[in-house]
């Protein structure tokens, strides 16, 4: 069952990032399905170092996106992200102790976590594009035009 679905408002209008958007998610509900399997909890803890991996990978490559148009927000972004990343490792921590009821609260937070930072921080990432196009294209009723 999943926990979280993809969702056309939750693009980020850059669609390398919305592909890592959309597995990021996929790897979520299939740890989800893997805690709640029960029995052998070794599935869940491959599943979490997946989404461990792949959660660095996504950051990293959405940071040197940034990093390469120059956007003030990267600082503020990386913090955000380092904060992910962190409870990750402590979402780890809790199912390799066997603290499956702890693990999947948490995994809960992170899932709400992850899609309220791609809806607000990672939408946000286009702004500054979409503000330069309207500079470059002056509108009908701009003086430019008249
Ligand atoms: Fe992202
Ligand atoms: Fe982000």
């Amino acid at each position: 069952m999943p926990i979280a679905s993809w969702i056309p408002d939750l693009s980020v209008g850059v669609d390398s990032l919305d592909a890592d958007h959309r597995h990021l998610i996929d790897v979520m509900n299939d740890v989800f399905d893997s805690m709640m399997a029960g029995g052998d909890s070794s599935a869940a803890r491959k599943g979490l170092h997946a989404l461990g991996i792949y959660v660095v990978d996504h950051f990293g490559r959405e940071e040197e996106w940034m990093a390469a148009r120059g956007l003030a927000d990267l600082a503020r972004h990386q913090h955000e992200h380092e904060q992910f990343r962190l409870e990750i490792a402590k979402l780890l921590k809790l199912s390799e102790q066997g603290a499956d009821d702890l693990a999947l609260e948490l995994l809960m937070v992170l899932r709400d976590w992850l899609l309220c930072h791609i809806g607000a921080s990672d939408r946000r990432l286009q702004a500054p594009d979409q503000a330069r196009r309207k500079q470059a294209v002056p509108r009908p009723d701009s003086p430019a035009t008249r």
